[in-house]
């Protein structure tokens, strides 16, 4: 079913079933106007922890703390009406105990009625991603670049190539028999993706993976050309709203300068039939 046909927002069953069928829709939001601008469009929205890097100017998403994903879960649920919503557990929130990650993970649902959160890790998140679902959490689990391991990754690098295409192979269905929902393929070469589609009964989410997946997902400020920092090969951008906006503030700042706004049209008269706003 396309999102624009949908009245509620699917449950994560719904994008369990989506397997094999019409690609899902998503795209990361951190905002209320930019969530009511995709609700149509998406089938889930993802308040990723990229917002760190994205809208805070973190270097790496690891200085992002629950705080800042319970304040932009809550703005984005705002804006929500059709998508379900997702929230990431931020760096250090979950990796200690299953403990530890009910906690936090409850925390997130209860504070931003998010429909589902979503962890990085394959194999050694399986046991974790089990004692969240059998406590009523469902999760999305993220492997292949899983940007909160860049200090053991080594950096933003494709991952599953050579040898290590077993081992992303495992995850996948460790996270699978975990019972996480869905899995986000980043940053994996496309025969591999496309390998773990066919392997997995879980939707697939590809970003920088392959359009064999079962969904696709971009950080939103990537794909309007906002977060123009740096742009992964994976990023395609629709927009170029940064230029955009750029150019709008210089103009301003021009008019401004030469006394040219306000004009007329933008300033108040004395009179009492004029407009009072
Ligand atoms: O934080 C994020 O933006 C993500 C991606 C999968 C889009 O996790």
């Amino acid at each position: 079913m396309s999102a624009t046909a949908r009245k509620s927002a699917p449950l994560p069953d719904d994008i369990r079933a989506r397997k094999g069928a019409t690609p899902l829709v998503s795209l990361t939001a951190y905002t209320t106007p930019m969530a009511e601008l995709m609700d149509s469009h998406c089938d889930f929205v993802l308040v990723g922890d990229s917002v760190g890097m994205v809208l805070h100017g973190l270097p790496s998403t690891l200085g992002v703390t629950m705080e800042m994903m319970i304040l932009h879960g809550k703005a984005v649920k705002r804006g929500l009406r059709q998508a379900m919503m997702v929230v990431d557990m931020p760096f250090g929130s979950y990796e200690e105990s299953p403990e530890q990650a009910f906690r936090n993970a409850a925390r997130l649902m209860s504070e931003t009625e998010a429909g589902a959160v979503k962890l990085e890790g394959g194999v050694g998140m399986a046991d974790t991603i089990a004692f969240l679902v059998a406590r009523g959490i469902p999760v999305m689990a993220h492997i292949g670049l899983t940007p909160q391991s860049i200090n053991t990754l080594g950096g933003y690098k494709v991952q599953g190539r050579g040898d290590a295409a077993a081992q992303l192979i495992a995850d996948a269905e460790a996270v699978s028999e975990a019972g996480a929902f869905a899995v986000v393929l980043e940053k994996v070469p496309e025969t591999l993706a496309n390998e773990i589609t066919a392997a997995v009964p879980i939707p697939t989410i590809g970003i920088g993976a392959s359009a064999g997946c079962d969904g696709q997902i971009l950080v939103v400020d990537d794909m309007l050309g906002l977060f123009t920092r740096f742009k992964p090969k994976f990023v395609k951008r629709y927009a170029t709203l940064g230029q955009q906006a750029e150019a709008a503030v210089a103009a301003y700042a021009d008019e401004v300068r030469r006394r040219a706004f306000p004009s007329a049209e933008h300033v108040f008269g004395d009179s009492a039939q004029e407009p009072k706003s």
